[in-house]
């Protein structure tokens, strides 16, 4: 589960007008009559889950790690943020020898990272999952171009074997390419969208292939499903975490800091930057969304959330327990001076550091939300990021923002088509 904290006082937040509001949204939600509702597959998505597609995944998993070392993902936005943010979150830091590798391509546009993708991979047997709702994005479009010649070239005709899409059922110009190339496909649900699908084969896919329990993750996604589901304004940490985050948006806090004191969480707080930013910045409104990782990040940005301009709002996402932890052990000479924290794990050096930095930057004028989950395991992982989608949706829908669509992407798109003389623009 997933415990919601605040610095203020949530009764003042929960005034029988937002909780009136709230309470229109959550029905809006669930009979889906809100803006943008044709859109609303994830929401129950989870629960509606078969075993036969988990097993399909698993088994298309299976069969990518008997033919590959290394699967390379092409894909950008939501078609990756989703199973970076899960896979970085699980994977150990380092691994000398990994007998599986999961890398990305196609999430920005770089030659030199091309070429030395293929150059990396090159002594070892690689496998390639495109991921593309569209089907017609620029940047995996691109990547894809170059990789799916380097897979001919290196496999001929074997590299149709090795080539797994996913995309929409009926249209596009991937669905086109896979259904004339004869490579095995997956559907992006057409009431899914992008930064909504790290649950449907968009996410589990690479996520079971780096080796990752999918069914971990989705019985988390599934628990969040159904704990969530109810409206109730006090306990609900969904409707909690909106409620309060729009309360302080209303009060001027117009930005919100995610910090965490685990590296591994960094994408999911990429991941979470994608998922409210483009679901909320629309028609002029929306908390800007923006990320640190402490205590790396108190020796930079943290001078300005301490004293900068005072727009911000701070949220913690807090793990509860460690799972690898190392103890302060007691020097003889104690020429570092750190012997009073003999004793001390560095874990809970880090929970003493989140106390603190939580104090000084409420003292410098930082209202704090604490998110908390237990532990970084694939239940949990699930529970949150099911946890993020729902609170997106009421977060977007107080500031009556449709949270499903992104009109605002398409103006650079336009300009970029232009100047490069795109058929059509
Ligand atoms: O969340 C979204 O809808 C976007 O970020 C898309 O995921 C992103 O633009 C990639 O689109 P596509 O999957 O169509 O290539």
């Amino acid at each position: 589960m997933v415990n919601v904290t605040y610095s203020g006082n949530y009764a003042d937040v929960m005034t029988d007008d937002k909780k009136q509001k709230l309470k229109q949204i959550h029905d809006g939600l669930y009979e889906k009559t809100g803006a943008g509702s044709d859109f609303l597959g994830w929401l129950d998505w989870p629960s509606g889950l078969s075993q036969s597609f988990l097993n399909n995944i698993k088994s298309t998993a299976e069969a990518i790690r008997g033919q590959a070392d290394v699967l390379i993902v092409i894909g950008i936005g939501g078609s990756y943020l989703g199973a970076k943010a899960v896979i970085e979150a699980l994977q150990p830091y380092f691994d000398k020898n990994p007998d599986f590798e999961v890398l990305f391509a196609g999430h920005q546009v770089s030659g030199a990272y091309l070429k030395e993708l293929m150059a990396y991979v090159d002594d070892r047997e690689v496998a390639l999952n495109v991921i593309s709702k569209s089907g017609t994005t620029t940047e995996p479009a691109l990547a894809f171009r170059f990789l799916q010649k380097y897979m001919k070239e290196r496999y001929g005709n074997e590299a149709a074997e090795r080539i797994y899409v996913t995309t929409d059922e009926e249209k596009g110009a991937l669905l086109t390419l896979a259904k004339e190339k004869g490579y095995k496909r997956f559907v992006v649900p057409d009431d899914v969208g992008g930064r909504y699908s790290v649950f449907t084969a968009v996410g589990l896919l690479p996520i079971a292939a780096a080796g990752f329990n999918v069914e971990g993750l989705v019985e988390g996604a599934r628990a969040a499903e159904n704990e969530l589901k109810a409206f109730d304004a006090e306990d609900n940490a969904a409707i909690r975490y909106a409620a309060i985050r729009h309360d302080l948006y209303e009060q001027g806090y117009t930005n919100e800091v995610l910090a965490t004191f685990e590296p591994k969480l960094s994408f999911v707080q990429e991941w979470w930057k994608q998922l409210f930013g483009e679901s909320e910045g629309k028609e002029h409104k929306g908390i800007l969304p923006l990320s640190v990782v402490y205590t790396t990040d108190l020796h930079s940005l943290g001078q300005y959330i301490q004293d900068g301009k005072r727009d911000l709002m701070e949220s913690f996402l807090i793990v509860d327990e460690a799972d690898e932890d190392l103890e302060v052990f007691e020097a003889e000479n104690n020429a570092d001076q750190l012997n009073y924290l003999s004793g001390l794990s560095l874990h809970d050096f880090n929970l003493v550091a989140y106390k603190g930095v939580s104090e000084a930057h409420l003292s410098g004028g930082v209202p704090q939300i604490g998110i908390h989950v237990s532990k970084l395991d694939e239940y949990n992982l699930g529970y949150l990021l099911y946890f993020y989608m729902l609170s997106c949706a009421y977060s977007a829908y107080l500031l009556d923002i449709n949270p499903f669509n992104q009109p605002g992407v398409e103006d650079y798109k336009t300009a970029i088509f232009k100047l490069l003389k795109k058929p059509g623009y």
